[in-house]
């Protein structure tokens, strides 16, 4: 399983720049540090999964932990969150570990662990296998893992604009999934639950295949579908996508007309963290 996602790496690891550039997220990461005041104790051991800039992991450090160990796959961005954790005098009590979350193995069971993988409606970004891995592996029975949950959901909309950018003149490119801001689409049905997913209770092997019926509620032409999702990270702290997040823009193949009362009925089968997986089936 390590082995297979080593392989296909994706688009996963982010640029140093990309990671500093999360810093502007501020009500992401009020929520974020309020969770981390609430759940660390003095002296626990942290670690944190994709740590970026190093913003969770400082304050896991700042929130009193004994020990934090935080992860990352981008070696610039390692050596950024290193500059950063001496910036703010926490540099003692940190250890920085350069490698595929998989390949980490703590000498010791963690008492939280912190993953922010989240995006894409979990299927691009690694947060479903991360948090497999930190339960099976790194983290004490009685831990407590951040984010705790996830609701994904869907919708079907119109957005000629986005749906044609796989055509330029006369030369043509497969669809793949785009982010994108929600004035970009419309949506043409109420948004439904493509999944719950309790992040303590995770199977290795965790799937969605739903099928979803929407019932449209405006005359116009399905494009693709839009994927958005909400993380309650502990207690009452959710983050959801106003805190720094685009949508997900899935292009159906063939756009589809349709008017208002009309049951638009689709099948989205994919393993989360395997981009390629994705499978859409109109019914
Ligand atoms: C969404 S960013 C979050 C960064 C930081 N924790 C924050 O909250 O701003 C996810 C981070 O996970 C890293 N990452 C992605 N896949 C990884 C993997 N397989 N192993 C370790 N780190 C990974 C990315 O490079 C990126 O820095």
């Amino acid at each position: 399983m390590a082995k297979l996602m080593k392989d296909r790496q994706y688009a996963t690891p982010f640029t140093v720049l990309h990671a500093a550039s999360l810093l502007g997220q501020r009500s992401r990461l009020v929520k974020f540090r309020n969770a981390i005041q609430k759940v660390v104790k003095d002296g626990d051991y942290v670690v944190d999964l994709g740590t970026g800039s190093g913003v969770l992991a400082i304050m896991a450090a700042k929130a009193k932990a004994g020990k934090v160990s935080a992860i990352e796959i981008n070696p610039e961005s390692i050596e950024y969150a290193r500059r950063a954790a001496r910036l703010n005098g926490v540099e003692d009590l940190i250890e920085f570990v350069q490698c595929n979350f998989s390949d980490f193995v703590p000498d010791t069971r963690a008492d939280i662990v912190i993953c922010e993988m989240l995006s894409s409606m979990m299927l691009i970004e690694q947060q479903i296998p991360a948090s497999v891995y930190a339960i099976e592996r790194i983290l004490k029975p009685s831990g407590v893992l951040i984010p705790q949950e996830v609701d994904i959901f869907l919708a079907p909309v119109e957005s000629p604009e986005i749906w044609g950018r796989f055509r330029f003149q006369e030369i043509q490119f497969p669809r793949v999934v785009q982010s994108a801001i929600h004035e970009t689409t419309r949506d043409l049905a109420d948004m439904s639950i493509l999944e719950s997913l309790k992040l303590m209770s995770l199977k290795q092997d965790t799937t969605i295949d739903e099928t979803l019926q929407f019932t449209i509620v405006d005359k116009g032409t399905v494009h693709g579908l839009v994927g958005v999702f909400e993380a309650r990270l502990c207690g009452d702290i959710v983050l959801k996508m106003e805190d720094g997040w685009k949508q997900l823009f899935i292009p159906l193949e063939q756009p589809i007309e349709v008017s208002s009362g009309d049951i638009f009925t689709v099948r989205v089968a994919y393993r989360p963290g395997k981009y390629d997986s994705l499978s859409i089936e109109i019914l």
